[in-house]
């Protein structure tokens, strides 16, 4: 379980988290959303230790994430996979070398069981084919889909996941949305979907969350959300938004 307990956070001059309460239980997808520059993106770094709170809590199974030393910090960016905007892939490693980067610098994997566990992710998001190819070379979907293989190599417990569908067409969101849904069901991978998009909310998601000032003002299951009456849920979840 992630837990973020009335977490605050000032950046620059702004207060930027201010009381922010998130709870993402085992197993479920909790959905972040809310307006641009309101903290999702920096939520995310708090989970996994990139920032820390001025005051409140945050912990991972328990375990509070400020106070880790490096090699905490380490073992806990093993067990979290982090899907980045557009992927994030290096364009000078083929996919191949991408996806198969985490294995490479967190652990001591044998070559035929490094090209085993690359293989396989890449069998899970359907880029085997594209194995080595360079990124500048194959689509944005393709790209998130490297992105996904190489968030889920080091089999972790956990996946955050920022905008995965930005600057994709429906027809390729709906196979991203439909793959973490799956990454959810069959690998059993508790996730953190920060994302503007109805769509990606109500296909992936199990709690949903709206982001304003710093905290979470509206809150529910995803049908609860699709039929609040409160406004920023209709905003980010009601007829004719996405
Ligand atoms: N390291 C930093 N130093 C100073 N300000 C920062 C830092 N990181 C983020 N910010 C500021 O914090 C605010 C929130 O940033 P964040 O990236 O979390 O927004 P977001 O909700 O993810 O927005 P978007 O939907 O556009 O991605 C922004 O105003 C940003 O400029
Ligand atoms: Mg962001």
């Amino acid at each position: 379980m992630i837990e973020l307990l009335d977490v605050k956070k000032r950046l620059g001059d702004r207060q930027i988290l201010d009381g922010l309460t998130v709870e993402v239980q085992k197993g479920l997808n909790y959905v972040l959303m809310g307006p641009s520059g309101t903290g999702k993106s920096v939520t995310l770094k708090h989970v996994i230790g990139i920032l820390r709170p001025d005051s409140g809590t945050v912990r991972v199974d328990g375990k509070d994430v400020p106070s880790m030393n490096q090699d905490e910090l380490m073992a806990l960016r093993k067990r979290m996979g982090y899907l980045f905007q557009n992927g994030a892939l290096i364009n000078w490693l083929s996919v191949f070398d991408n996806v198969a980067l985490p294995l490479r610098e967190h652990s001591r994997v044998k070559k035929s069981e490094l090209d085993d566990r690359v293989h396989e992710v890449l069998a899970l998001v359907g880029m085997d084919h594209a194995a080595d190819q360079f990124p500048p070379s194959i689509s944005g979907g393709m790209k998130l889909r490297a992105g996904l293989a190489r968030a889920l190599v080091t089999r972790p417990e956990y996946v955050l996941y920022d905008e995965p569908n930005a600057g994709l067409d429906p027809i390729i969101s709906q196979q991203i949305h439909e793959l973490i849904a799956e990454v959810r069901d069959t690998l059993h991978v508790t996730g953190l979907v920060v994302t503007h998009s109805r769509a990606c909310a109500t296909q992936c998601g199990d709690r949903i969350g709206v982001i304003k000032g710093g905290r979470i003002v509206v809150e529910g299951t995803v049908d609860e959300m699709i039929h609040s009456d409160h406004e920023l849920a209709k905003a980010f979840l009601g007829e004719g938004s996405d």
